[in-house]
């Protein structure tokens, strides 16, 4: 293995030369002499490791829609506090499910998922969305015959009295939705509505939001509002999760980021080391991780 390449996650052993956890990474700190890599080396006990105190952890899940069939095969992860965690990899590798499962919306075989250290398993999403779980789904994640201020207020619903604080935290974030607050969502432009989306999982005061895909079918332009936003969002202290088709985009503005294949988290490391390391790009992300 090169100095500067991502290590997949691996159970310990599975890999030549693994041995049995020797030399495995604690939290981002490199395997061996690669202290200069960009990378952090994660085999599955080291990312086991560096997961210790993570406000959100998903370890080895299995999940599927059907029973017998796993979409998820074991999937790892986990977001510290304050991290902007991207999750990139090939269609239908199971990055929406990911989210799904973890957001309560499918069932979990096997495996835990945890929220600062409590086991939420298989929690339903109105039980997670109290406990600082926010989720916005890729389509239909507006009421497109309400208002933005109808949209936002829905957001809050469980909380009334807390609205115009949050709807002020929002329209702070994002301007354009106190100018538009009256307008219906349906007719705004769709970055504008993905805002409203996202303002809406925001009205909660999540300590985690998962975001499935934002920037899916924006012009270029609005998909670089929608990283912009994120970021921002991800600033306020909102720990971010975010599944997109826009690898380059994504690995470039997150603080570290997984390749899912096949249901499991093949690679995992900050989000430029993962977009430079080649054998990620031609694995994974072919001409769209190649195009700069
Ligand atoms: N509602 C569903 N019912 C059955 N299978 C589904 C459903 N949603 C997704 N799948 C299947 O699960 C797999 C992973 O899908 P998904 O998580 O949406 O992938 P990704 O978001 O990475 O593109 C795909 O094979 C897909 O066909
Ligand atoms: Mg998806």
């Amino acid at each position: 293995m090169s100095d500067n390449e991502n290590q997949p996650l691996e159970a310990p052993g599975e890999e030549a030369g693994e041995g049995s956890g020797e030399g495995i990474a604690p939290t981002g700190a490199p395997i061996g002499e690669t202290a200069e890599s960009s990378t952090e080396v994660c085999s599955r006990e080291g990312h086991l490791e560096a997961s210790g105190d993570a406000l959100l952890r998903a370890d080895e899940v299995t999940a599927g829609y059907i029973p017998g069939v796993s979409i998820l095969n074991g999937t790892d992860l986990y977001a510290d506090e304050g991290e902007l965690v991207g999750i990139i990899g090939p269609n239908g590798a199971g990055k929406s499910t990911l989210l799904k499962a973890m957001f309560g919306l499918v069932g979990i075989t096997s495996g835990t998922v945890t929220l600062r250290g409590e086991v939420i398993t298989n929690r339903k999403a109105h039980q997670l969305v109290p406990l600082g779980v926010g989720f916005v789904p890729q389509t239909n994640n507006v009421f497109a015959a309400l208002t933005v201020e109808e949209n936002l207020e829905m957001g809050v619903f469980l909380r009334p009295g807390s609205f115009k604080e949050r709807f002020e935290f929002v329209t702070d974030l994002f301007p354009v939705l106190g100018d538009r607050r009256a307008q219906r969502a349906g007719s705004l432009s769709g970055g504008e509505r993905q805002m409203v989306a996202m303002g809406r999982a925001l009205m909660m005061e999540p300590s985690v939001l998962l975001l499935d895909e934002p920037s899916a079918g924006l012009s270029p332009a609005m998909q670089d509002e929608v990283f912009f936003n994120t970021k921002q969002i991800n600033q306020t202290g909102v720990t971010v999760v975010m599944v997109e088709q826009n690898a380059r985009r994504c690995l470039q503005i997150c603080d570290r980021g997984y390749v899912l294949d096949q249901g499991r988290s093949a690679y995992t490391g900050p989000g430029e080391g993962l977009i430079d390391d080649p054998k990620v790009v031609e694995l994974y992300l072919g001409t769209l991780g190649k195009a700069r």
